[in-house]
């Protein structure tokens, strides 16, 4: 099956692609190497451009008449930031996502499967989300994902596009056959700043946030392994149109967590990483981030009831990963 992925040069879209490889799949990307790697697009098909260039989209598809699915992971992704620069991130992940939704819409494509995010539900009291839970984005980052669910769902009904929207948890780790993995050069994500004091780029590990109401006072997360999130996109591209076929009312959107099932507390991740990299690390706590909260883990029963998916990868092997991908990204990337 050929599949448009957008943003399919960065962390999660790469992943993606390669997955889809591995499954005998053909992926063309789309990307505007805004943050994204060409790297990672080597030996792929790749359009460099934007999602909103309705020239270039039109050709892609033109030159790729037999794409019917597309998995739409482009956007900018970090919360601080968002909060520093609302238009820009409901300029790329909004508007021009909207732009990008109706050039699909034109050209007949039958399906989205969006990247949505764990962040934009509410916290709940013992945090376990099913897709029903109520929904409070908290940054302008989180607002975007909620606003391009509703733009999908609207378009589903309106124009019989169909929708899947993927709320992911926490990604973690890399390709295990590091083709790829966290390309950005100061990650705002744990794990990724666990590696960075780690490899002595970082001079300490600051736990942000020890007054939540969990278990340990920090906050709890449901770390997922990319590998894992990747395998649900290609499971969710082949039971596509399987999916709709099974749901009342010519329903055409859906909305499917990403999780493992298992809360893990940043202290308890902290705990685990020492334990798989072999030693202590520098740590010290500090009060939470703007737009942080106590956070949550996911109900999977969705995402095996209609993907036939489950997460298989551990916590360790996430770390593991995200380890071995820190000691050689300088040899992809080009930089430390
Ligand atoms: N990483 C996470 O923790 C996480 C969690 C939940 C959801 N998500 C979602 O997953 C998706 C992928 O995230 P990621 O971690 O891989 O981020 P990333 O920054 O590595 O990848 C995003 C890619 O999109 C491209 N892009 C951005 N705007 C574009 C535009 N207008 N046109 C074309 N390309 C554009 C970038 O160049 C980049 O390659 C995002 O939609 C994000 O919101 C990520």
């Amino acid at each position: 099956m050929k599949v448009l992925v957008t943003g399919g040069a960065g962390y999660i879209g790469s992943t993606v692609c390669s997955a889809l490889l591995d499954s005998g799949h053909m992926p063309v990307i789309l990307d505007s190497l805004v943050t994204g790697q060409e790297v990672f697009t080597q030996g792929r098909i790749f359009y460099k451009g934007d999602i909103a260039d309705a020239a270039l989209v039109g050709r892609l598809f033109d030159e790729h008449p037999d794409i019917q699915v597309v998995v739409h992971c482009a956007a900018l992704i970090v919360v601080p930031e968002s909060m520093e620069k609302p238009y820009e991130y409901y300029r790329e992940n909004v508007s021009k996502s909207t732009e990008f939704f109706k050039i699909l819409v034109d050209r007949g494509i039958s399906g989205v499967v969006f990247s949505s995010s764990a962040s934009i539900y509410s916290v709940v009291e013992n945090f376990k989300v099913t897709e029903d839970s109520p929904l409070a984005p908290q940054s302008p980052y989180a607002r975007t994902k909620f606003m391009m669910e509703m733009v999908l769902k609207d378009f589903a009904t309106a124009y019989g596009l169909r929708g899947i929207a993927l709320r992911y948890f926490n990604p973690i780790g890399a390709d295990p056959k590091l083709r790829s993995g966290i390309h950005v050069r100061e990650p705002s994500h744990v794990v990724g700043k666990l590696v960075d004091c780690a490899r002595g780029k970082l001079p300490k590990f600051e736990v942000t946030g020890v007054n939540w109401p969990t278990r340990d006072g920090s906050g709890l997360r449901d770390y997922i392994h990319v590998w894992d999130l990747a395998r649900a996109h290609v499971a969710a591209v082949e039971k596509f149109n399987g999916i709709f076929h099974s749901k009342p009312n010519n329903e055409r959107y859906e909305v499917i967590n990403l999780g493992t099932g298992q809360g893990v507390t940043v202290k308890e991740l902290l705990a685990s990483f020492e334990r798989v990299f072999g030693k202590a690390l520098n740590k010290g706590e500090a009060p939470p981030r703007p737009g942080d909260n106590a956070g949550s883990y996911a109900s999977c029963e969705k995402a095996q009831d209609l993907l036939l998916w489950k997460a298989e990868k551990s916590i360790d092997e996430g770390i593991r990963d995200a380890l071995r991908w820190g000691e050689m990204r300088r040899t992809v990337l080009g930089y430390d």
